[in-house]
């Protein structure tokens, strides 16, 4: 384990929607430095940036053009570079995110590719040898380009897919993983890794990590070959950098070489029962709102998500993090299916389970889902995606620019939370989160890797309890009860325990049990 990831906390941006420097209406890389006080405030020592790569924005970014260039639109590669020392003074990390599957159409590999006449990019993608050929089940393109075959995509339309070979090969133009140009494609990429670590990022998030190699085996031993050879080459070159996955299998992602993988929202899984549980995260219109964990009148109790959860924990603990998050670009807001009362109790226990938390920008003031049309691909994802709410003044302190102008409008709420009246007001959500970090950082217990284990969850029953650390940490005992009637948990066999950290009515201790009044979490030292 990289020693800095014991203690990190994440906090994920979007550059286009964070803060815009020069008033064109989009948030900029020196916005992203301007504000690093604030992030390094909440408790936040680490950074995930969206790709802020030139690109033609179809999905906004992840269709990358120039993997070496900044876009035009966030600044300049000095300012990222600038970016990356300014943090580093503060103590602070940034990752940048890879997305090393597709790239955009527009990029050049993709051009040359694409000519009739075999040059070096001919097999840097996939193609089929005949343009009237399907893709052998994989969604593809044809009739476009001079070539005469079919290319395979990765994602939109705009996003073909870069060749890393097949595992099984059925057709005679599926390449095994270590042909010639497979491994072209793996060292391409890791030039590209090689640049930005040179310019001083300390690592990536890599996008759709489980994609690279076609008709893989289903515990994706072939793309998991191609990420060892990765990781390896990146721990070889800079040992304290690091990579988390897009991939929410960390039994397959952390085993290849990853520090981190994410558990994601995928449609009833553990995770999708604890903040959200909407029916469908591909859908504007979110169902089934009211019965995730943290909802007040839920019935639903802890082991909706354990289940799922701590088999993958338990079996990868020692291999790398299993990493929480508040939401990201691609799901619905938080505050779209928890109230603020709720969200502190789910943040409480985000962030004092194992793994290295991440808070996806504004969650901490309680940023809400827009219904909005869809930008830049993003779909029912783009109302997840608005500008960063600063403070009461135009453009809610965002941009200088002209509201319409902007890149995406900001919440017109008139009671629109911002920093600025939530900063110093004690109780406030923003303020909730600094104390929750500040004590995450404050125990040792609490680290990433430190030692987990459920004291008390039960079907039926809305506490959940557990235990972290050890000898060496000290331990902690957490405990948090989202309902709103007071509930008891057996802990058989501890003493009376100081509590550290209370959110909500202090808790009580009688017999052996523990009684924890509606709508609290406690942390007691153990
Ligand atoms: C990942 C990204 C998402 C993007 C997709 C294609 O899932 O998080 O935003 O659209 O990959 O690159
Ligand atoms: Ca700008």
């Amino acid at each position: 384990m990289v020693p800095w990831l014991n203690d990190a906390v994440f906090y994920e941006i979007y550059p286009q929607s964070f803060y815009d420097t020069n008033g064109d209406g989009i948030g900029d890389i020196p916005g992203i430095t301007a504000k690093l006080d604030y992030v390094r405030s909440l408790g936040c020592n680490a950074l995930w940036l969206n790709p802020c790569f030139d690109s033609p924005f179809k999905d906004a970014g992840y269709d990358v053009r120039d993997y070496k260039q900044v876009a035009a639109r966030y600044g300049t590669n000095e300012d990222l570079k600038a970016l990356f020392a300014a943090a580093h003074e503060r103590g602070m990390r940034v990752l940048l995110d890879l997305v090393p599957g597709h790239t955009s159409e527009e990029h050049a590999w993709f051009k040359a590719s694409a000519r009739p006449a075999p040059n070096e990019w001919s097999g840097r993608y996939i193609w089929t040898d005949n343009c009237f050929g399907g893709g052998d089940g994989m969604p593809f393109i044809g009739g476009e380009a001079e070539r005469n075959g079919t290319y395979i995509l990765n994602f939109f339309k705009c996003q073909p897919a870069l060749n890393y070979g097949y595992g099984e090969r059925r057709q005679p133009w599926q390449q095994p993983i270590d042909s010639a140009d497979a491994l072209a494609t793996r060292d391409a990429v890791w030039d590209v890794m090689k640049y930005w670590l040179d310019a001083g990022c300390d690592g990536f998030r890599v996008d759709m990590a489980d994609s690279l190699v076609k008709n893989d085996t289903p515990d994706k031993a072939y793309t998991c070959t191609v990420w060892k050879d990765l990781t390896a080459r990146l721990k070889a070159y800079k040992p304290e950098a690091v990579m988390v996955s897009e991939w929410n299998r960390p039994t397959q992602s952390l085993k290849a070489g990853f520090d981190m993988d994410f558990m994601l929202e995928w449609q009833g899984n553990g995770y999708s029962w604890l903040l959200r549980n909407y029916d469908g995260a591909t859908d504007s219109e979110p169902k089934n709102i009211g019965k995730a964990y943290f909802c007040k009148d839920s019935t639903t109790d802890i082991t909706k998500f354990l289940d799922d959860w701590l088999p993958s924990y338990e079996a990868t603990k020692a291999d790398g993090l299993y990493c929480l998050i508040t939401g990201n670009h691609d799901t619905v807001r938080v505050a779209a299916g928890l109230d603020e009362s709720e969200r502190r109790l789910a943040f409480a226990t985000l962030f004092t389970l194992p793994g290295a938390p991440f808070l996806y920008y504004g969650d901490e003031i309680g940023m809400r889902y827009q219904k909005l049309p869809t930008k830049e691909g993003g779909y029912f994802r783009t109302g997840s995606r608005t500008p960063m709410q600063w403070d009461q003044g135009a453009n809610l302190g965002f941009s200088t620019a002209a509201a319409e102008k902007l890149y995406l409008p900001v919440d017109p709420a008139p009671d629109a939370p911002t920093v600025a009246a939530q900063d110093g007001v004690p109780g406030s959500l923003l303020e909730t989160v600094r104390r929750i970090l500040t004590f995450r950082h404050a125990q040792p217990a609490l680290g990433a890797c430190a030692p987990f284990q459920v004291l008390y969850a039960a079907k039926n029953q809305r506490a959940f309890a557990w235990q972290r650390g050890d000898a060496d940490t000290g331990v902690l005992v957490c405990a948090v009860n989202p309902g709103t009637e007071p509930c008891a948990v057996p802990l058989a066999g501890r003493k009376v325990m100081a509590p550290l950290f209370v959110l909500g009515e202090t808790p009580s201790w009688q017999g052996g049990a523990l009684t924890l009044p509606g709508q609290t979490f406690a942390a007691f030292g153990a």
